[in-house]
């Protein structure tokens, strides 16, 4: 990958993002206290983190970029696979050293995901732990830091119902002033049989769409262009005005005439501000249906990009693995996203070596990625997680060393279909929102197309949150190069 990859990939931020270096805008005034906060995993995790600096800036706790300082670490956990939960463990050594050496007074809180798996395990297996709080209770943040104040260790990893943070106001941290996430639904009910995050993140619940309108309206005037709407499913948004999904059938009339679904939500935002960019992020293909994609073809400031996960082209592993469609209806949705959309980009995620998986069934991964021909995706090893359907019921029975060279060959494939993709948009001129200064140069910019092209472009007279038409001259596999030929229409 070049400059940057994908902000609306769940997963991709993991690798993009300068882990613990948090940047804060809003410091309150009079704050004394010192608080280190990092993410690891998916976007909806650095996004939580936001709304805890929020709730921790009302305890007299400001954000600090240095550990030796901190009087509160906390660390915003992912469990979805094993390497993920490695890499945290790996930090608590380092946080463990940092006490010893430089800090004795701090203390350490463990959020999200792995907090929520392991409970009261992570006090008893990591001495350096205080604090255990799970992805729904980070409003009961106040009380257990009360517990850490006067000695004891503290745990809330209740999941609940109704928590959506809603009426949090996040504080924005490692931003560009320019790209927000915006959360709208947390939680997922698809149980597909390999995943963890309904174990962790509970049940699916949405969020009052007044309150989403009003954090873009309040993200637009201060100065942010773009917005993505966050969700571990995001086509099953659904508000009547609170609640569970499921009981939406026991809703009233009035309820069921005024409610909100995805396609309706999306219009709200893209009407409210006819500037700012909305993207979105995840869909799963058995939830995401004609009348987005109509929605995204109405409105411009819709980008045209679908993260379309698949996990397998296999119908029998797709079966397993709990997911509701076939191959045939994944690829009927993509062609009708192809005729609505012409120039919409997908992307994916892939599982190899999921249990059982046969080199017929990768094979069928293989030619649906040729059918679809993907702009770009994330190819991962099957990894087992405790608790989940296939973790108890399945043998992980798929060597490594297999796992190892099909990931191989669907990643060579990708880079293959992400560079054709790329070299359709070249010699053409493209729409940018310029985000930040490239990686590799100080006199280019780097921005990105509405399909999540990263553009890389001389500075000129430009600047970081500007609209601009760039002619494109050359490109590798995941990055435009070009020159900038004036101010988009749209700026
Ligand atoms: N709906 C979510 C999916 C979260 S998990 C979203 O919004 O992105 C992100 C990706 O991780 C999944 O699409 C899947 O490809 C991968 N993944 C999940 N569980 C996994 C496991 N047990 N082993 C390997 N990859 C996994
Ligand atoms: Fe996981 Fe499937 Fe939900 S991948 S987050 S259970 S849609």
């Amino acid at each position: 990958m070049s400059d940057r990859g994908s902000y609306t990939s769940m997963e991709k931020v993991i690798d993009e993002s300068k882990q613990g270096d948090s940047l804060v805008l809003d410091q309150k005034e009079g704050n004394k206290r010192k608080l280190f906060i990092e993410s690891y995993g998916c976007a909806m995790n650095f996004s939580d983190s936001e709304i805890v600096a929020s709730i921790m800036a009302n305890q007299g706790f400001n954000t600090t970029q240095k550990l030796e300082e901190a009087d509160l670490v906390l660390v915003n956990t992912c469990s979805i696979r094993d390497k993920a939960e490695q890499t945290v463990r790996k930090r608590l050594e380092k946080y463990n050293a940092v006490k010893r050496d430089h800090n004795p007074k701090m203390k350490v809180g463990v959020l999200g995901c792995m907090a929520e798996r392991l409970k009261t395990k992570f006090l008893e297996e990591e001495k350096i732990v205080d604090l255990v709080v799970g992805p729904d209770a980070y409003k009961d943040l106040p009380n257990l830091l009360a517990e850490v104040d006067e000695g004891r260790d503290a745990i809330n990893v209740i999941l609940s119902k109704e928590e959506t943070y809603g009426d949090i106001a996040p504080v924005r941290l490692n931003t560009n002033g320019v790209t927000a996430f915006v959360s709208i639904t947390r939680g997922c009910d698809n149980m597909c049989t390999f995943c963890v995050v309904p174990f962790t993140r509970g049940r699916e619940r949405s969020r009052d769409p007044q309150s989403i309108i009003e954090e873009i309206n309040d993200l637009w005037n201060k100065g942010y262009k773009e917005v993505t709407l966050l969700g571990q499913n995001v086509d099953s948004y659904l508000w009547y005005g609170g609640g569970l999904k499921k009981d939406f059938v026991k809703a009233s009339d009035i309820q069921k005439a005024t409610s909100v679904n995805f396609a309706k939500l999306l219009e709200l935002c893209a009407l409210a501000q006819p500037k700012m960019r909305i993207r979105f992020s995840t869909s799963n293909p058995q939830d995401l249906t004609l009348d987005v994609v109509e929605t995204m073809a109405k409105y411009y400031n819709i980008c045209n990009h679908i993260h379309l996960p698949v996990q397998s082209g296999s119908n029998r592993i797709l079966k397993k693995m709990n997911r509701l469609h076939t191959r045939e209806e994944y690829f009927e949705l993509i062609d009708n996203i192809y005729q609505i959309i012409p120039d919409c980009a997908i992307s994916q995620d892939m599982i190899v070596g999921f249990p059982t998986e046969t080199e017929e069934d990768f094979q069928d991964t293989v030619s649906l990625m040729e059918y679809v021909k993907y702009h770009f995706g994330y190819m991962f090893t099957y990894s087992e997680r405790p608790g989940t359907m296939a973790g108890r019921n399945m043998e992980d029975d798929v060597p490594e060393p297999l796992k190892k060279r099909r990931l191989a060959e669907i990643v060579k494939l990708q880079q293959e279909h992400s560079g054709q993709r790329i070299k359709e948009h070249l010699n053409t001129v493209v729409e940018v929102l310029i985000e930040k200064e490239s990686k590799k140069s100080n006199l280019h910019w780097s921005g990105r197309t509405p399909q999540n092209t990263v553009v890389v472009f001389p500075k000129e007279k430009y600047k970081v949150g500007d609209l601009v038409d760039v002619k494109t001259t050359d490109c590798t596999t995941a990055t435009l190069i070009g020159e900038a030929v004036g101010y988009s229409k749209n700026n």
